[in-house]
């Protein structure tokens, strides 16, 4: 079958949060067809690639017209022809033909959506799911035992992605006492529910958040902590079975070595909010935590790391932005330990891979990861087990954007069968939690 690509079609489709996002199909001489969804962050790293959007009053500038009229009359022409199955030879004309370092010309939005779109029409010309098709590519020997992720599931939202009622973003579980990525999402489910009975008892139960979470009516951050805690309890979990991670995204409130969360009555400098967040390590079970100061904060990374790297991860999200040279550099300067991977920030899967490679490189833990604007696509479940990442992060345990991705890694691990393995807190940095 042949796998040339064929032809693009170039489509705005609406994402998560209802926002115009560009859909690409590419199709291969041979029948197979593949489709791509550019995600949207909304707590975004400034050295992300650049989502091209059309300003002006339709849709509050949110429109994409320009980026899906690059797919159709730059893309298309430049890589129609090409092998579906040489992605890397794909990715690099996207790279070269886009020209810039952010992908300010043609679009992050535009390339991620082309590039997700030709690994799948690949792997679909291969009739394998793409899990395995990635796995095929890889040097993986055959009989090795397939890695389902450690999930980290979104209970409360916060920060960007709720209004900044609180000011952390992300307040997650991560089940690493399950045995299977059946029993963790079970385990997960009843947290979730505890929670939300929990605010419901205590009349605060208002909705959810952009990734499904609950939505976070608590009067300081630390309650919420204290919630999160209470509701692992009343689901029936205790410490080394359901633990926590906290994503920061402290950029969000933070930048030039000054701290100001809009719910405390003060402004802290990075010594001073390194002590908070040590405090709340010292007294939650904390496994975990993402962006603990602000992308510009390199100092405050890397005292970060040194006090608490050897009991949590420390992840860079909006520091690293899925790149593989400030992987390397923040690896070199022990500025975090675990990277946060997500495709678009790259824009094409080809640099996602190496970010994701430079990581292992490093000895970094990997998490790849959903963007708080998402669609019905579920390359990240696909990607965190070809790749053999260890970890998933996609929001919450609601609305079907984030189910869709959890329910596939069920689909996998049944697929896999007897050569399945759960990652549980294996795949971490830490011994002896
Ligand atoms: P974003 O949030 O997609 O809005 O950037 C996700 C995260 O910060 O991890
Ligand atoms: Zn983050």
């Amino acid at each position: 079958m042949s796998t040339q690509i064929q032809s693009l079609q170039a489509r705005r489709i609406w994402d998560s949060r209802g926002r115009p996002t560009v859909e690409v199909d590419v199709h291969l001489e041979g029948g197979a067809m593949g489709r791509g969804i550019a995600p949207a962050g909304a707590s975004t790293g400034s050295h992300e690639a650049i989502e091209l959007r059309d300003g002006g009053a339709d849709f509050g500038g949110y429109d994409v017209q320009k980026a899906l009229a690059n797919v159709m009359r730059e893309i298309a022409p430049a890589i129609i022809g090409r092998d579906a199955l040489d992605q890397r030879g794909v990715d690099d004309t996207l790279i070269a033909l886009d020209g810039t370092s952010n992908k300010a010309r043609l679009g992050g939005n535009a390339l991620i959506a082309t590039s997700m779109a030709v690994l799948h029409a690949a792997a679909a010309s291969q009739r394998l799911p793409l899990w395995r098709y990635l796995q095929s590519t890889s040097a993986a020997p055959h009989d090795q035992s397939v890695i389902l992720p450690l999930p980290e599931i979104q209970i409360f939202g916060g920060g960007a992605h709720a209004g900044r009622r609180i000011d952390i973003q992300d307040l997650l579980v991560m089940p690493v006492g399950a045995q299977s990525m059946a029993e963790a999402l079970a385990m997960v489910a009843e947290v979730y529910r505890a929670a939300g009975d929990l605010m419901a008892d205590a009349g605060r139960r208002a909705g959810v958040a952009d990734e499904g979470g609950w939505w976070p009516d608590f009067a300081n951050n630390e309650e919420a902590l204290q919630m999160l805690t209470r509701a692992i309890e009343k689901a029936g979990y205790r410490h080394g079975e359901v633990m926590i991670s906290l994503d920061i995204a402290a950029s969000e409130f933070g930048s030039g070595g000054v701290y100001r969360p809009g719910l405390e009555k003060r402004a802290y400098d990075t010594g001073e909010w390194i002590e908070v967040l040590l405090r709340w390590l010292a007294t939650y079970p904390i496994l975990s935590i993402e962006d603990p100061v602000a992308e510009d904060d390199t100092a405050g990374m890397i005292a970060f790391t040194a006090a608490a790297g050897h009991k949590v991860q420390v992840i860079g999200d909006d520091y690293l932005v899925t790149n593989a040279a400030r992987v390397r550099d923040a690896a070199a300067q022990k500025a975090c330990n675990a990277v946060l991977i997500k495709p678009n920030q790259a824009g094409t899967i080809s640099e996602t891979f190496d970010a994701l490679q430079a990581a292992k490189a490093c000895g970094f833990s990997t998490v790849v990861s959903a963007r708080s604007g998402e669609s019905e696509d579920v390359m990240i479940s696909h990607l965190s087990v070809g790749w053999n990442a260890g970890q998933l992060k996609v929001g919450s345990f609601a609305r079907s954007e984030r189910m869709a991705k959890w329910n596939e890694l069920l689909r996998i691990e049944e697929a896999v069968g007897a050569r399945a393995r759960y990652a549980g807190a294996d795949v971490l940095p830490l011994v002896g939690i």
